[in-house]
């Protein structure tokens, strides 16, 4: 047993949503595409990289019953999979450990989970599998004590949350997020915690959206008569009680195009920023950072859409209208935006074509890099 074993499982608790199976909407894929990619430049980043950590975690906190009923993969198999598939597998298990624990309340969710991943077996060697049977707050605060009360710290992670509900506690997150390279992806079901917060006066819901946000500070913080809004106000403020530097979140929209629930990737690494945007943008390939429920799952684009690069282009001239900038220097200046450097590569390139920029210490190089970093200055003319 594990340090994410409960001492005493829930036995029986039954699945409160039990329809969640029946179907597998274009959300959900989404979810899922975005774990699988995301994860697939995670693992090696964390044990190949610079950081070459000798154990990681993928935690699964509402790890559901490993399959849908018409057979698409749960997120417990998303994520192993993307492991047990990756081209790096056999060199990352040469230097590290990678163990997945599958937290679930429901005991037959978690037999019908344990079922599947029987199914795995057997594993390579350093990979472990744990499905553990229990309530996902109580494992997580259990762990955190322990850890704590021993002066150890958890192995880098990445912890996804993916309640039907949204009462997932603010204080067990900002815990979570105090470990170094610990990294979030939760599920914040916004329509009903925005629901909430509106009747945040009635008896009984302050005390639960004190526990939720860690403290009393949304009263003040979320204001916006617009849900969109709102909800941006929601994870400024989520982001700043965690602790965490960079919030990435992926818009899930219902038939009426309102949000309906977002993920939030919660992380300090600026690594694992620019990780997570690249994947939104492979999921959200026009941009916009949301997805719909009406897109039809399976659907393959024959087109791939391209994103509107002109207020980039127009952010970009804004900047070197101030001052000429290194490259680089532009490249760390989008970090907080939806912009991927690829992006910028691109505009950069045309307003070098179209002689409106040039570059100084320009090395001759076909790409720019670190080592090779010019200096960008618009033209008079521009
Ligand atoms: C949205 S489903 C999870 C779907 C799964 N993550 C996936 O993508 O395949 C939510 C799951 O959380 C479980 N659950 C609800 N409350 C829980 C709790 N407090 N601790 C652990 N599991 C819980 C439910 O039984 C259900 O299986």
């Amino acid at each position: 047993m594990s340090q994410f074993s409960e001492e005493t499982p829930a036995g029986g608790t039954v699945d409160s949503n039990p329809d969640y199976w029946l179907e597998y909407s274009n959300l959900q894929k989404v979810k899922h595409d975005v774990i699988r990619w995301y994860l697939g430049g995670w693992f090696p980043k964390l044990t190949l990289g610079q950081w070459g950590s000798k154990r990681v975690l993928y935690v699964d906190t509402n790890a559901g019953r490993g399959k849908h009923l018409q057979g698409q993969l749960g997120s417990p198999l998303v994520a192993l999979d993307s492991f047990l598939n990756h081209d790096f597998r056999d060199r990352i298990l040469a230097s590290s450990e990678v163990f997945f624990y599958f937290i679930e309340r429901d005991k037959s969710n978690v037999n019908s989970l344990q079922q599947e991943l029987k199914a795995r077996e057997p594993l390579p060697k350093r990979i472990g599998v744990e499905a553990i049977a229990g309530d996902c707050f109580k494992v997580l605060e259990g762990v955190v004590a322990s850890l704590k009360k021993e002066g150890k710290s958890l192995a880098p992670s990445f912890i996804f949350c993916d309640p039907y509900g949204f009462k997932v506690p603010g204080r067990t997150l900002r815990e979570l997020m105090t470990f170094p390279r610990v990294e979030l992806f939760v599920n914040v079901i916004w329509r009903e915690l925005d629901m909430a917060i509106r009747q945040g006066d009635k008896p009984g819901m302050a005390a639960l959206l004190d526990s939720i946000f860690d403290g009393p500070e949304w009263r003040a913080a979320i204001m916006s008569a617009d849900h969109d809004q709102r909800a941006e106000q929601c994870v400024t403020l989520i982001r700043k009680k965690t602790g965490a530097r960079w919030a990435t979140t992926i818009r899930m929209l219902g038939e009426n195009r309102a949000t309906r629930y977002f993920l939030l990737h919660l992380t300090n690494s600026d690594d694992g920023r620019d990780l997570m945007k690249e994947t939104v943008w492979k999921a959200c390939p026009e941009g916009g950072y949301y997805a719909r429920k009406s897109d039809y799952p399976a659907q393959q684009m024959l087109i791939m859409p391209e994103p509107d690069l002109r207020p980039l282009r127009e952010w970009t001239l804004a900047r070197l209208r101030e001052r000429p900038h290194r490259w680089l220097q532009l490249h760390e200046m989008i970090r907080p935006t939806m912009w991927l450097g690829k992006h910028l590569n691109e505009v950069v390139r045309d307003l070098r074509k179209e002689k409106k920029v040039e570059d100084f210490d320009y090395r001759g190089k076909k790409h720019f890099s670190p080592s090779n970093n010019p200096n960008l200055k618009l033209r008079e003319a521009a």
